[in-house]
């Protein structure tokens, strides 16, 4: 491996503990505790797991969580007639409205109802526009893209004259990365599906931001020598197992069966087991030992892999820095979006 790994899990306990510090003093100095407002709409179960996520990193630092939950039968007007009560509301700081929302429902209208000095998501369209102009800066800008610049800055990259190439342009990574860049005086260039020549167009980056949710895409052919490459993708990547198979829990040493077919969608036979990818242990439902969380843990039906946009095995042997999936851009997201709450408690104060 010739790449440095760009350690995400380090970078973002170090924001946290500089938030847990910044929200003990706001609380010491003037009595305040910053409060995040959480909205989930439906039941989309991967947006449970973030927003559960992010509620839990708000109680480790002190800042206190306001979950609201409204059916995926809600009307435009209930969403946006909580957000307005959001925006009154004292003791919230922060507001963040969970994306995808359902189907139906106007995503702009919701996010342009948020005050925008609550928008610690940074997805309020004044927000997004300020990031793209020149001589102006948004009060928050998106967590993902925000995090991806400290872990470059971290690493030592210079922005300043630097190719940088995005590789995808969705409002909540891609186009705010891009935006970030810029206002960094990179010299920019967006790839999408209509880009041709998309590996020779990456091959000419200092720094490759690859967020296209596309398992494994970038190849070791696509990197230039020593570049920056940050990895936004989480994709699941399925190693098929034939049969159903036995394995044995870790923790109780009992054996239990993980089923070929993926069940999650068809209720019953939910979670038979988890794997912790990091040991490659696996667990029981029942017999989680201490100290290991679910949410770290990948569900066990087949056996399975979470991978990155970047082909992780061949771009380190060719980038100067990279980050793993997991454990890169992932956790910067929760830290930025602490970071952004606390920013906002103290100018709201
Ligand atoms: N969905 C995926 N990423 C995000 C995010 O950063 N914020 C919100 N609100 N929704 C998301």
């Amino acid at each position: 491996m010739t790449a440095s790994l760009i350690d995400g899990i380090a970078i973002a306990a170090k924001v946290r503990s500089e938030v847990a510090v910044g929200v003990g003093k706001l609380l010491k100095d003037s009595g305040i505790t910053p409060g995040l407002a959480t909205v989930l709409v439906g039941d989309n179960v991967a947006s449970q797991t973030y927003v559960r996520a992010k509620q839990k990193a708000c109680a480790e630092v002190g800042i206190e969580s306001y979950g609201h939950v409204l059916s995926s039968d809600s009307t435009q007007n209930e969403i946006v007639s909580l957000v307005r009560d959001l925006n009154a509301d004292h003791s919230v700081h922060g507001i963040l409205v969970q994306l995808p929302l359902p189907d139906g429902i106007n995503e702009e209208e919701v996010l342009s109802s948020i005050s925008i000095e609550k928008d610690v998501d940074g997805f309020h369209p004044i927000n997004i526009g300020k990031l793209g102009m020149k001589g102006r800066d948004p009060l928050f800008v998106p967590c993902t893209p925000d995090g991806c610049m400290r872990l470059l800055q971290e690493s030592g990259a210079e922005f300043s004259g630097a190719n940088a190439v995005v590789l995808g342009r969705s409002n909540i990574v891609g186009l705010p990365a891009a935006m970030l860049l810029l206002k960094r005086n990179a010299t920019l260039t967006v790839c999408h599906s209509r880009t041709r020549n998309v590996a020779e167009v990456c091959r000419q980056a200092d720094i490759l931001i690859a967020a296209v949710g596309r398992p494994e895409m970038v190849k070791a052919d696509w990197v230039k020598p020593g570049a920056f490459v940050i990895d936004v993708g989480i994709n699941n990547k399925w190693i098929s197992h034939t049969d159903d198979r036995e394995f044995r829990c870790a923790s109780s040493g009992d054996l239990f069966t993980a089923h070929h077919q993926d069940l999650s969608e068809k209720g019953g036979r939910k979670r038979m087991g988890y794997l912790d990818e990091s040991s490659g242990d696996v667990y029981s439902r029942d017999h989680l030992p201490n100290g290991i969380e679910v949410e770290g843990l990948v569900k066990l039906f087949r056996k399975n892999k979470l991978v990155g946009d970047v082909d992780f095995d061949e771009v380190k042997e060719v980038a100067g820095h990279i980050t793993p999936v997991p454990g890169g851009v992932g956790p910067m997201t929760i830290a930025q979006l602490l970071s952004n709450t606390l920013r906002s408690a103290q100018a709201l104060s």
